[in-house]
């Protein structure tokens, strides 16, 4: 059997390496870094991207800034410079392990020169201590000299042009047990003022030392080894670096924490041993088996590790971006992406971790008020874009695909307004997952409340049909703008009025103290709550006789147009009919309607659903559109009876970023793709369903799957799933 742990490569082609850049990310929940060469190659994309750490940028307000290059270790065959765009690569092998999260490249190399050797990489950073790193590189020659190591730390690295950091100071500090020192750099965001500081050790492990030293090369600190060659004698050395930033201490100390820490540290043996310890816990709580599909089942472990590393631990002021930490698309920041997609994974994986990404929005409620009352209404609308504040942080306009000289306005931050809803949905499905009381009377409550306060007063009166609308807005199909009454939109926007209600009857029986000061810091007078009645019960639902539910008002009259006829198509529906184009279609990005009653799925029966799948399915742009559509699709699919159109949704979100499904992998990890396929399998596949009763399991597995096994939490205690196709 082969190895279902492992995502592995074995040739190095440069004109993928941006998308293998991604797919060979590691991480630790505090940072991220790139799968780029140590000693890099022309036109890389090495980043390292480390939660928190925002700095200004023109247009997109603000980005995650490209942290300070911790990996830099360049190799010297008798002064010939490793590097894989020179020379001669006689083998190449590049492998993720999920398991442990290292990450080895082996190399059989020869130099321009003549000089032969074989070069393993390998590095992780720690989960068992956030701001530690290693690199191991082993080098067997075939020739007799000198090989010489160079290990630095890299300070002016940047955002694809755009330049984030000044430097602030480096040096050297000796240690007593070691020949080199401690080499340090500190920098600083040039704009948030955020203070970097990174502290490199580098020791030699195998072999003999034939000199080193320690160069103050302009922010670039650098510490080097030289060692004797021998053929067929490996030589070993190991780079740790320490990283801190003023986001965890006063930026007067972050250096010399860097700098204990380095010299502090295990060495990579023991630090690999911690790094497999805190990885099995990880998995033991996380991981889904899948017999049957080896490709399903590495592709599963993939994305839930992609996920796992992008997943703040310790730091709940932070979200994960829409391409976690993986990349530089959509500038680190987030969407609903995290509430609808990824916080199902963590909320019945990892509660601790979801609540960190629920505490992020609960701290940024400030910015949602100032949000509703900068647009005339009141209680708390989220940001579409979210980054480090909690304003809004969607560019306004941005430069068209097909045409750079064109701008297009874009309109999500001001009318994408079902975000506050998703919000509210999933601290309340957080709340009944975990049974987490003390903090949903804390904060849940007053997320729920005041986003139900925002909708009760967004809404329209419309006096001729007597009923409640929400007019100009953007629904989860971002192919349809500036419509009126979408479904989703409307729906879950009484959702959140109707929890409100049982939001506050709970509070005012359990916690009446804090029933008491929020509704009086809220405003929750009588009157209030009398209008939230009144929206909720008269609210526009577009719900037909034959449970049909119109996208939008006057969807159906927008043009029919035929997607299967336009197979084989190698674009999206927005490209080939254009964006206004495609507004007039009734062709969706991602499916609005499905969504919706997948996530209320207790209010409609299975007839209705089946209405509707068998209407919109037909009709979104699956392999173009948005990547968030297929996990969601392949549940829905599961619920009609649908095996094999379930399976074809589902393997398409689970190849998303392994096979670059889209051609956009080089920008980062599809978090919400990844995070739905746990969704699809445990959801969909499995069939579970929790209830106040309990829960059940309905598996549905597809035809060629001889088991599925997960595990999930459900108010505090750890439940096992372990399902076999009928019969076995
Ligand atoms: C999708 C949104 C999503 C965003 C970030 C867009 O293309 O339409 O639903 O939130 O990408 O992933």
């Amino acid at each position: 059997m082969s190895d279902l742990w492992t995502v592995t490569e074995h040739d190095f082609d440069p004109t993928r390496q941006r998308h293998k850049e991604t797919v060979f990310t590691i991480g630790n929940g505090y940072l991220s870094t790139r799968g780029a060469f140590e000693e890099g190659y022309p036109r890389d994309h090495r980043a390292t991207f480390i939660h928190g750490v925002f700095d200004a940028v023109p247009i997109v307000v603000t980005e995650l800034a490209n942290a300070p290059d911790w990996l830099p270790l360049t190799v010297y065959l008798n002064g010939e410079r490793f590097s894989l765009d020179t020379g001669v690569i006689e083998a190449f092998t590049r492998s993720l392990d999920l398991r442990t999260g290292v990450l080895t490249r082996t190399i059989r190399w020869r130099s321009p020169g003549g000089m032969g050797a074989s070069l393993v990489f390998e590095r992780f950073t720690a989960l068992a201590d956030e701001h530690l790193a290693y690199i191991r590189c082993s080098v067997t020659p075939d020739f007799a000299g000198e090989i010489e190591f160079r290990a630095a730390l890299y300070g002016a690295s940047d955002n694809e042009g755009a330049a984030h950091w000044l430097r602030v100071a480096q040096g050297a500090h000796a240690i007593p047990d070691g020949p080199l020192p401690i080499a340090a750099l500190q920098t600083r965001t040039r704009s948030s003022a955020i203070d970097w500081a990174g502290a490199v050790r580098l020791v030699a492990t195998a072999g003999r030392r034939s000199g080193h030293g320690y160069w103050d090369a302009d922010n670039a600190p650098t510490l080097t080894l030289r060692m004797k060659a021998v053929p067929g004698k490996v030589v070993q050395v190991e780079k740790c670096v320490a990283q801190f930033t003023s986001r965890d201490l006063a930026a007067d100390l972050v250096r010399a924490a860097a700098v204990t820490r380095a010299s502090e540290a295990p060495g990579w043996k023991a630090a690999l041993t911690a790094q497999t310890r805190a990885w099995a816990a990880e998995w033991a709580r996380t991981d889904v088996v899948i017999e049957g599909d080896e490709e399903a089942q590495i592709a599963m472990r993939f994305n839930l590790f992609q996920m796992l590393i992008a997943a703040p631990r310790h730091d709940d002021r932070v979200n994960i971006g829409a391409k976690t930490l993986s990349g530089f698309g959509y500038r680190g920041h987030a969407f609903w992406d995290t509430e609808i997609f990824m916080l199902p994974l963590f909320t019945y994986t990892a509660p601790e971790i979801a609540r960190n990404l629920l505490n992020y929005r609960y701290h940024n409620l400030p910015a949602a008020r100032a949000k509703a009352r900068g647009n005339g209404v009141e209680g708390a609308q989220f940001p579409w874009e979210s980054a480090d504040t909690g304003e809004e942080v969607t560019p306004t306009w941005v430069p068209h695909f097909a045409d750079r000289n064109k701008l297009v306005r874009i309109w999500t931050g001001d009318i994408e307004i079902h975000i506050s809803a998703d919000i509210a949905y999933a601290a309340y499905q957080y709340w009944r997952a975990t049974g987490d009381d003390a903090w949903f009377a804390e904060k849940g409550a007053e997320l729920i409340l005041d986003t139900a306060k925002f909708w009760g007063s967004r809404a329209e009166w419309n006096a001729d049909e007597e009923r409640y609308e929400y007019r100009d807005v953007i629904g989860p199909d971002e192919y349809h703008e500036h419509v009126d009454n979408n479904a989703y939109t409307n729906r879950l926007a009484q959702w959140n009025l109707e929890t409100a209600f049982e939001v506050l009857t709970w509070l005012r029986a359990l916690a009446p103290d804090r029933a008491a000061a929020l509704e009086q810091q809220l405003d929750l007078s009588e009157e209030r709550l009398a209008h939230w009645r009144d929206v909720a019960d008269r609210m526009h639902l577009h719900v037909g006789e034959t449970g049909l539910i119109e996208q939008f008002d006057g969807y159906f009259r927008r043009q029919d147009v035929d997607l299967a006829a336009m197979e084989p198509r190698t674009r999206s529906a927005q490209e080939i009919f254009g964006i206004e184009g495609c507004n007039e279609t009734q062709v969706l990005k991602q499916p609005d309607v499905l969504m919706l009653q997948y996530l209320l799925r207790d209010h409609y029966s299975d007839d209705q659903i089946r209405a509707n799948y068998a209407y919109y399915n037909p009709r979104t742009d699956h392999t173009f559109g948005s990547s968030l559509g297929p996990s969601i699709q392949a549940i829905v699919a599961c619920i009609m009876g649908e095996p094999d159109d379930a399976y074809e949704h589902f393997i398409r979100a689970a190849r998303a970023d392994l096979r670059d499904v889209r051609g956009n992998a080089g920008d980062g990890i599809h978090g919400a793709s990844a995070a739905g396929t746990w969704q699809a399998v445990v959801f969909g596949f499995g069939g579970l369903r929790i209830t106040p009763e309990g829960w059940t399991v309905t598996p549905r597995l597809p035809r060629h799957w001889t088991r599925l096994a997960f595990s999930f939490f459900h108010r505090g205690q750890q439940h096992r799933v372990d399902l076999r196709p009928e019969g076995a």
